[in-house]
């Protein structure tokens, strides 16, 4: 609403203090605006209004990266970045890490409540009971070069469902949004498992419908011939690590999956979108990196160096930071104790001694106390899943399977939530305008094409 006065006389000042508005002046004009001020927030929508003349668009908000823009309201995931706080429909992840299982997680993601003991019965049996994929795609990973990697197939696989569940596009009937739910969180180990399987030329193993959903992932990894039973407490830290990584509100994935959903697709394609954003080394792939240089670091004795590298800005100090934590990651805290209980059934690591080391000696050093650089989720994630022979290239794709229960959970609430739309930012176009076409013949220039945005490879490249 526009305003002729910047604040109000009578009872003035602490009236002005006490309205949630923001006053605003346009320098442009002389013209004041009031802005409500809801949730912590005011809407960009509400600065269209700001014009310098009446045919003029109205001012926009610019927000790369979206790192000031809240782009819905959400009451699955509650985050405080300062307090090291991180709560599921309001449970704490620590409590929930402690006493709960990913499966019940997952139902609470997407239903908002823990179930009762016949719904989670009801839940876990739905979700046992459509672990098995269809035969053709088998075929579609066959279709895989030997060495493709596994978070490729799984992208392709995971998209490639829709096909099989065409009836999924019906996106507001609660039955096909109860089966694709289900289906997604039950089939992703066994995609994930295959992808795994024929990265190392080895048979597909189909799931196991006697055992729990960690227990299964593992053994359609593992198994050869005869039946696969993993160590309680490898599957008793996946299952917590499942629990860490189920979601964590709108991040690089869970805003791809949004967006995507919001064209009504069905949710197979959109949880791909998901997939894909999670595929980049800095969302998903950071426990690679982690695992990566710990190996370089090679012994304890060669820290100090590494980090004089770090502080001079020749190297990253992967695992540690976090653009919303910025103090201890408290699913760090929660991994670091497992980590002891699985190297204890799986034998020591010497990377586990580097990675305690470079904590240590980290969290002295007043470089990174001081730009509040502590461990992140992943610093200790990526040595579990070494210790339990899991190759790096899989990490990534480990990380995709428990993240799928919010990205559903993420999807049904964005198509529940009637302020939602479809995704669509806007821009602000730097380009030429208004140039008049010449043909190819009559135009100047070089003759080879150079980037950017462009360069044509000088080599030949693999493949067809
Ligand atoms: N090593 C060394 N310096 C760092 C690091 C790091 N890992 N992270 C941040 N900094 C420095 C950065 O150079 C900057 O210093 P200065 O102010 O002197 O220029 C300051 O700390 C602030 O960093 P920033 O880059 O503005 O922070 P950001 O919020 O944009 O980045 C991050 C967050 C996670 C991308 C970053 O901390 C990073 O690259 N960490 C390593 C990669 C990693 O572990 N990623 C996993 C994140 S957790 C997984 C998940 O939740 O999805």
């Amino acid at each position: 609403m526009a305003t002729e006065e910047h604040t109000q006389e009578a009872g003035g000042v602490a009236m002005a203090e006490a309205r949630e508005s923001l006053s605003v002046t346009d320098n442009r004009t002389g013209q004041s605006y009031e802005l409500e001020i809801a949730d912590g927030t005011v809407r960009a929508m509400d600065l269209r209004q700001i014009k310098v003349s009446e045919d003029d668009f109205g001012l926009m908000s610019y927000d790369p990266a979206f790192t000031n823009t809240a782009s819905c309201r959400s009451a699955i995931t509650y985050i405080d970045g300062e307090a090291g706080i991180l709560q599921h429909r309001g449970y704490p992840i620590e409590q929930l890490c402690e006493h709960s299982s990913y499966l019940e997680v997952a139902y609470l993601l997407i239903f908002g409540e823990l179930p009762t003991q016949p719904q989670l019965d009801r839940w876990v049996y739905d979700v046992t009971h459509h672990t098995f994929v269809h035969e053709d795609i088998k075929k579609l990973n066959e279709g895989f070069r030997h060495d493709a990697h596994p978070m490729g197939m799984l992208l392709a696989s995971v998209g490639a469902l829709s096909t099989f569940y065409p009836d999924a596009k019906q996106t507001e009937d609660p039955e096909e949004r109860y089966m694709a739910a289900i289906r997604l969180i039950a089939k992703i180990p066994t995609l994930a498992a295959f992808a795994y399987r024929h990265s190392m030329g080895l048979p597909y193993v189909y799931p196991d419908n006697e055992l729990n959903y960690a227990e299964n992932f593992l053994s359609m990894l593992f198994k050869m011939e005869s039946r696969y039973m993993p160590d309680d407490r490898l599957t008793r830290a996946l299952d917590v690590l499942f629990i860490l990584h189920a979601d964590h509100e709108q991040n690089c994935s869970t805003n791809a999956v949004r967006s995507v959903g919001s064209s009504d697709v069905d949710p197979y394609s959109a949880v791909a979108a998901g997939v894909a954003a999670l595929y980049g080394p800095l969302h998903g792939g950071a426990n690679e990196a982690v695992l990566r240089m710990l190996r370089r670091i090679e012994t304890s004795e060669n820290i100090p160096d590494f980090l004089d590298g770090v502080k001079s800005r020749e190297e990253r100090l992967m695992g540690f930071g976090h653009r919303v934590y910025k103090n201890y990651d408290p699913r760090a805290q929660i991994i670091k104790k497992n980590v002891d209980e699985v190297l204890e059934a799986t034998g020591a690591n010497p990377l586990l001694e580097i990675a305690v080391e470079l904590e240590k000696r980290a969290l002295d050093d007043d470089y990174f106390t001081s730009r509040k650089l502590y461990p992140n989720v992943d610093f200790y994630s990526g040595l579990i899943y070494e210790a339990m022979g899991i190759p790096t290239d899989m990490f990534t794709v480990i990380f995709a399977i428990p993240r799928t229960s919010g990205w559903v959970a993420q999807w049904m609430e964005m198509k529940d939530d009637p302020e939602q739309k479809i995704a669509r930012p806007r821009q602000i176009y730097t380009g030429e305008r208004d140039r008049d076409y010449v043909p190819a013949a009559d135009r100047e220039g070089p003759e080879k094409i150079v980037g950017p945005p462009a360069k044509r490879p000088k080599k030949p490249r693999r493949g067809a």
